[in-house]
């Protein structure tokens, strides 16, 4: 099993070089943003005329990626054009975030993030952009369960033990994560705020890589995505603790949820949307979501999603409205529990 995750990854990466090049065949500007035409809205009755970049912040094979690559196929069906996926990663998706806020607003430059969006302002002080000034909303996409898993060979079996053998070997348990930023960083967070023990992290470019070593022991536990922990879990690959959810997940029923171990406030679920650079025209921004609607009723999306344990967003938050105040509420919500832990990038 760990093959085929090694070879998907591989495969992930392959395809993140063609985005590359495609990307600059399309006209896209060095630094990958795309294929910017320069002229703003003034072919936007037309869009899309040629490839459409989606820059995912994170790894390829990761969770942000398969995610994204999972509706491209149905997005570019529907737009009638090729869409590249382009991996940029770096200090916890913001690398990405400030590319495509500088992007021309075409919307042949597309974001997909996450959750980090919203925290990633009060993790950065010093934050290049402002989700919610330079961005347009697209819509939400899918809301994910995260996980806490531990290294084949890492001694816990619970998370009771986890608790009680982190608090023990402070010095040496490592946790795995994908940056200041990333949803693992913040569960995280969060895990040393319930437990009140101060974790040794390591950060990854993404929390695929970060699986790859946790598979081989390297690393020894993690709090990620079940896009990417559902897999290795139902293999028996890895050590699953507990789900960061109030219910349990369908597809992993023998995991217990957070609230179960005795951990009620640890509760996170990772939303993903799509934006596009501020001043994008509307037709563009309206194009974008109509596809992103029909991807989300897709029904190999909707499989698929449902095996890593989650599921397409109803179609009511799918709107750039609902995205936006989505956003807006998640940055007021993490805001004081990203202050209160002291938690900063600098
Ligand atoms: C990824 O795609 O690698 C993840 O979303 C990283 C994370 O946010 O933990």
């Amino acid at each position: 099993m760990r093959d085929s995750f090694v070879r998907r990854r591989a495969f992930a990466a392959s395809i993140a070089v063609v985005a590359l090049i495609l990307a600059a065949c399309q006209g896209g500007d060095a630094d990958g943003t795309g294929g910017a035409s320069g002229d703003g809205g003034a072919d936007a009755g037309n869009y899309p005329e040629s490839p459409i970049t989606i820059v995912v912040p994170f790894a390829a094979g990761g969770p942000t990626d398969t995610v994204t690559r999972l509706i491209a196929e149905p997005m570019a069906a529907e737009l009638g054009v090729e869409i590249v996926v382009q991996n940029v990663e770096g200090a916890g998706g913001t690398v990405a975030a400030d590319q495509v806020a500088n992007a021309e607003p075409d919307g042949y430059t597309v974001l997909m993030h996450h959750i980090g969006m919203s925290t990633a302002p009060t993790l950065y002080p010093d934050l290049p952009y402002a989700p919610l000034e330079d961005f347009e909303t697209v819509g939400l996409v899918t809301e994910v369960p995260m996980t806490f898993i531990g290294s084949p060979n890492f001694e816990p079996n619970t998370m009771e033990e986890l608790i009680a053998y982190v608090g023990e070997n402070l010095d040496t348990v490592t946790y795995a994560n994908a940056g200041i930023g990333a949803a693992s960083q913040l569960c995280g967070l969060l895990f040393e705020t319930a437990t009140g023990l101060d974790l040794t992290e390591v950060p990854y470019d993404g929390t695929g890589p970060a699986m790859d070593d946790l598979l081989g022991d390297q690393v020894d536990f993690m709090c990620d995505q079940t896009t990417n922990t559902s897999e290795p879990i139902l293999a028996g690959e890895v050590k699953a603790y507990a789900v960061t959810t109030p219910e349990r997940v369908e597809s992993l029923p023998d995991v217990p949820t957070t609230d179960e171990e005795g951990l009620a406030d640890l509760q996170v679920s990772v939303w993903h949307g799509l934006y596009v650079p501020a001043d994008t025209p509307q037709e563009v921004i309206d194009a974008l979501n109509a596809a992103l609607v029909v991807a989300l009723a897709d029904e190999n999306v909707i499989t698929r999603l449902g095996e890593l344990g989650t599921a397409p967003v109803p179609a009511d938050r799918a709107t750039p409205d609902a995205h936006r105040e989505h956003l807006q509420s998640q940055i007021e919500l993490w805001r004081p529990i990203i202050e209160e832990a002291g938690v900063t990038a600098d």
